[in-house]
């Protein structure tokens, strides 16, 4: 099982700082759950220094796609992980809807990102269109297949997918432990032959309640987790539905 906590633009110093205090003093290691905390860029010095020495790893919420050079205001692979970070969110449906990441353009991150060794967490799912309109799995493919024609299916199945339906995320309302697993065993077998040990986590309002139901479901390799990721405890909560799943 695998936890990760994208706390998206939200936080400041002394709210890591009271995050990560309340955290390392409550959390006494996980069994069988690896644990991801993805801060703003500019807290992830404070956050890998806390965690140093831990098995907790901190990442990225984004890359660019070009490794250095006159872009301003980005930030690449190759510094992510001269921060110490581990691993990175790859197309994230806010990228994909606010900064315009096409299909293409997430697919040339996730291959710098893979390049740096990072482990890239791509993240697909649908609008409530296209669910409403049947065409769930036919945008899950094209997410899917974008990145794996490029870096190949050794590469995908290396990294971790998160399906985030986008109706769900920050909405209250997450997907049903049903609806889910039925788009996680979809992805599974779009990953190919080498998915079968991939980690597949759904994120999309995922709390302290309804977190249990999720994990239990085959095909549910853990959670994505936004708003719930900014209170140490729910976070913890969280943590601990997963290891009894
Ligand atoms: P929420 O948990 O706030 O719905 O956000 C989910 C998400 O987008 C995580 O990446």
């Amino acid at each position: 099982m695998l936890i990760v906590g994208n706390w998206k633009m939200n936080g400041s110093i002394a709210m890591a700082s009271d995050f990560l205090g309340w955290f390392t003093g409550h959390w006494h290691g996980s069994r069988g759950v690896d644990i991801g905390l993805c801060p703003p860029l500019v807290y992830i010095s404070q956050f890998e220094q806390t965690l140093r020495g831990s098995t907790i790893k901190v990442g990225g919420q984004n890359i660019a796609t070009e490794l250095e050079g006159p872009f301003t205001g980005e930030v690449s692979s190759r510094m992510l992980k001269d921060l110490g970070c581990q691993m990175v969110l790859i197309g994230h449906s806010e990228r994909r809807v606010n900064f315009r990441e096409n299909n293409d353009i997430v697919a040339e991150k996730y291959r710098r990102a893979y390049a740096a060794d990072l482990t890239p967490i791509l993240c697909v799912g649908e609008t409530s269109d296209h669910r409403n309109a049947g065409s769930t799995l036919d945008v899950i493919s094209e997410q899917i297949y974008a990145v794996k024609n490029l870096v190949g299916e050794h590469a995908l199945c290396a990294g971790v997918i998160a399906y985030e339906p986008v109706w769900a995320i920050g909405s209250g309302v997450a997907a049903s432990p049903k609806q889910a697993q039925e788009v996680h065993l979809s992805i599974r077998d779009l990953l190919g032959p080498r998915g079968k040990h991939t980690q597949i986590i759904y994120g999309g309002s995922l709390n302290r309640d309804n977190a249990k139901a999720l994990f239990t479901e085959q095909d549910i390799d853990g959670g994505l987790v936004g708003g719930a990721s900014l209170h140490a405890e729910h976070f913890l909560e969280i943590i601990r539905q997963a290891e009894f799943a």
